[in-house]
């Protein structure tokens, strides 16, 4: 339909695949239709970091109407042309390779694809890197996305909050990639908005 909304998220082979789950969990809140795709190290990390055995199993019940699994190497799918209308693609998390391969124009998978068709029409492109520590090269792949147009926003959860509990730092780091979509969905009330 002409008036969904829909966004694309990928999961790529880094750690910290629990930013992706609870992303899912608050993406459906905003939009009609959620793409959703998985390197095949994405998957293999899934299962390691969230004691689950299939990518589905990340979805809640509750929003499997809006989230469509789509396999990282069917390039026929919606988001990998440019005239399918959706606002972006967030990468989460995102890991140095997918990064390098997004960089140097590399598109033969449906992530890199679509995120080389976020950067050619002018769309979203969040990208949640994890690696420590950075070589010049990672710098360099990041320095020219945010060039392109990207954004690179680090898995690097800050401290001023307080936080209790991983969920916390979890929060901090999907609040801010809200924040990067432009989305005026919140998790976390922000540095001095108390008044
Ligand atoms: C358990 C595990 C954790 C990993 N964590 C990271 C990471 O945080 N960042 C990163 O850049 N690569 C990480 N890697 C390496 C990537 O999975 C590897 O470079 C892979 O080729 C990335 O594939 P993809 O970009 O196609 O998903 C990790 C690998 C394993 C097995």
């Amino acid at each position: 339909m002409a008036d969904q909304r829909r966004i694309m998220v990928a999961i790529s082979g880094a750690s910290g695949v629990c930013y992706a789950k609870r992303l899912l969990e608050v993406l459906p809140r905003m939009y009609d239709r959620i793409y959703l795709s998985a390197s095949d190290n994405a998957i293999n990390i899934v299962r390691r970091e969230l004691d689950v055995s299939s990518l589905d199993q990340i979805i809640s019940e509750e929003y499997k109407s809006k989230i469509m699994p789509i396999s990282y190497t069917d390039l026929h799918a919606p988001p990998a042309s440019g005239s399918h209308d959706y606002d972006g693609l967030v990468i989460i998390p995102c890991s140095m390779g997918m990064l390098g391969r997004i960089a140097g124009g590399v598109s033969d998978d449906l992530i890199t694809r679509s995120a080389d068709v976020c950067l050619k029409e002018r769309r979203k492109l969040v990208l949640v890197a994890r690696e420590t520590p950075l070589s010049l090269i990672h710098l360099r792949n990041m320095a020219a996305l945010t060039e392109a147009g990207a954004t690179v926003l680090p898995a690097a959860p800050a401290f001023y909050g307080k936080p209790q509990k991983i969920d916390d730092l979890v929060d901090f780091i999907v609040d801010r990639v809200l924040r990067s979509l432009g989305l005026s969905l919140r998790l976390l009330k922000g540095w001095g908005n108390d008044s």
